[in-house]
């Protein structure tokens, strides 16, 4: 990734002690979206360390190609598989979903909703939507709804299966989901103000991203709890990690260079981001309606879990996330 910012490269403190810590996943199927680096990278290489089916999510690119080889490369005799999904496109979505079938004939016992792009410039997707909303929650949205029934198979023979999503502290800047961000706007959505702390709209739209991968989180806790409580919903958020997202979104034009080297020293290394995915994805004392980060708001350190929180685990908001979220699918989505 080409950009006049470079990575600290922090060493991970944590990593390995976690990793040792989880149980095998053998025989289990994991589905991760966005894994050509970053987090994705690490937690799908983690898995099949763990000795999991990884199933990789990404769109068609030179980096799927390259991070696919990648993990082949380091781990040997490991099950991955390459898929391809891009997210700013409903169709490739669904598209996917037969290839994913054919590889769960067990089931899927992990959805990982990984993929993000933050502080992206005013665009459409070809769907008509916010490119970051489509890529970070409404694409997920489907997902999810698309691998249900394998879900639930996985959940029947295995005794649970998970969605673990992936949010931010950036969910803290905006306390209210607002409808306009999950409707067909995309493009009119604000423009690309990119001050991060007088919340230029770029980041205005990212922060309501990070908002609706919690409130979705809240919502399928709900009603997993209600309809078949082996379906678990966990979110974990992973602080601040050096990982190609800063690049990206200094390529876009979100950050400038300078700013972003300064704030990401307060910032861990990619393992220790993916510490909360981790855990969301394979440790047992993990349960359904938690969010799972270094503290609610911390930057880094080791990831607890904590209950979900009340300014998007509320009636309203659940309310217009999954009414909106069907709206823009075109698909109701009952469980
Ligand atoms: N790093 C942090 O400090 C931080 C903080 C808070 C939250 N997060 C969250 O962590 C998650 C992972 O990000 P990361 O930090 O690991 O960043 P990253 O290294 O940039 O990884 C992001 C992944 O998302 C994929 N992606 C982007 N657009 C996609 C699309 N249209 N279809 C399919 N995949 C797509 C990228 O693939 P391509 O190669 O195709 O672009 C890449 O594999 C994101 O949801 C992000 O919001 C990160």
């Amino acid at each position: 990734m080409s950009s006049s910012y470079k990575k600290p490269g922090f060493d991970s403190k944590y990593f390995e002690q976690l990793l040792n810590s989880l149980p095998a996943l053998e025989s289990k199927t994991i589905a991760i979206t966005g894994t050509t680096s970053g987090m994705g990278f690490i937690a799908a290489e983690a898995c099949a360390r763990l000795g999991a089916k990884v199933i990789l999510l990404n769109r068609p690119s030179q980096r799927s190609d390259t991070s696919f080889a990648k993990l082949k490369m380091n781990i040997s005799n490991a099950q991955f598989y390459k898929v391809d999904c891009d997210l700013q496109s409903f169709e490739s979505v669904r598209t996917s979903i037969e290839e994913i079938n054919e590889l769960c004939p067990e089931g899927l016992n992990v959805l990982c909703n990984n993929a993000g792009i933050m502080a992206f410039r005013d665009e459409p997707t070809i769907d008509g939507y916010d490119i970051q909303m489509q890529t970070n929650h409404l694409s997920h949205f489907l997902l999810t709804k698309l691998l249900m029934p394998k879900l639930e198979v996985a959940a029947e023979k295995f005794g649970e299966a998970r969605v673990v999503n992936h949010s931010s502290v950036a969910r803290h800047q905006q306390k209210e989901l607002k409808s306009e961000y999950l409707e067909r706007r995309g493009g009119k959505l604000g423009g690309d103000g990119a001050s991060m702390f007088f919340l230029g709209a770029r980041w205005v739209r990212y922060s309501q991203t990070k908002l609706a991968n919690a409130a979705f989180t809240a919502c399928l806790h709900e009603k997993f709890q209600k309809s078949n409580p082996k379906l678990k919903a966990m979110v974990a958020h992973p602080g601040l990690a050096e990982s190609d997202l800063q690049s990206s979104t200094v390529k876009d034009g979100g950050m400038g260079s300078f700013f972003t080297r300064y704030l990401m020293k307060l910032g861990q290394s990619e393992k220790d981001g993916s510490l909360g995915l981790l855990r969301c994805i394979a440790d047992p004392k993990i349960n359904s309606g938690v969010i799972v980060g270094p503290g609610l708001r911390g930057l880094k350190g080791k990831a607890k879990a904590f209950p979900l929180e009340r300014f998007y685990d509320n009636k309203n908001t659940k309310s217009l996330l999954w009414s909106k979220s069907c709206e823009a699918i075109s698909e109701e989505f009952n469980i």
